[in-house]
């Protein structure tokens, strides 16, 4: 059953780490149009919840800008809340995981040109789409310096 993301957020297990999403986050939360089904996964980085609509992730990181491999986003933003460190989120459509180790293999050679390193290699951070392969974990791949 769809219910506001706060709630989801509210009446989540004990077990899941809510680094960023403190008690002045949920209630920020309340003031952006987020219809949740359900709680997903709190990864490494971001915590993962199931729209109406999409996937969301909250994040302490700042995303990096949208690239031509990221699954494209369909919303994303920056929570501020007096006192406390942003909080990011970006909202992207739902892919099929599961991706073969061939496909992977290959996304992983296209997105490595000179300037990008896949840093987190693993298949999970990759998704279809659109009959595509597209990076769904955006901190998977760093910028090489
Ligand atoms: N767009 C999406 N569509 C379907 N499932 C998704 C999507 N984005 C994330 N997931 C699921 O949530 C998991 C965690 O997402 P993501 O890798 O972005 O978070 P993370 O914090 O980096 O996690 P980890 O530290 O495990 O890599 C994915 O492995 C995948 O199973
Ligand atoms: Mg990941």
């Amino acid at each position: 059953m769809p219910s506001h993301i706060s709630d989801i957020i509210n009446n989540l297990p004990a077990y899941v780490p809510m680094r960023t999403l403190t008690a002045a986050y949920i209630e920020a939360l309340h003031t952006l149009p987020f219809v949740a089904k359900r709680f997903m996964t709190a990864g490494g980085d971001s915590t993962v919840f199931e729209l109406e609509y999409g996937i969301l992730k909250l994040s302490d990181l700042c995303y990096p800008t949208q690239r031509s491999f990221d699954i494209p986003r369909t919303a994303e933003g920056k929570i501020v809340v007096r006192n406390e460190p942003p909080a990011y989120y970006i909202i992207q459509p739902r892919t099929l995981v599961d991706v073969s180790d061939k496909d992977v293999e290959r996304a992983i050679r296209i997105i490595e040109k000179p300037g990008f390193i896949v840093t987190d290699p693993e298949k999970d951070n990759f998704g279809y789409y659109n009959n595509r392969v597209f990076l769904i974990d955006p901190f998977a791949v760093e910028t090489a310096i």
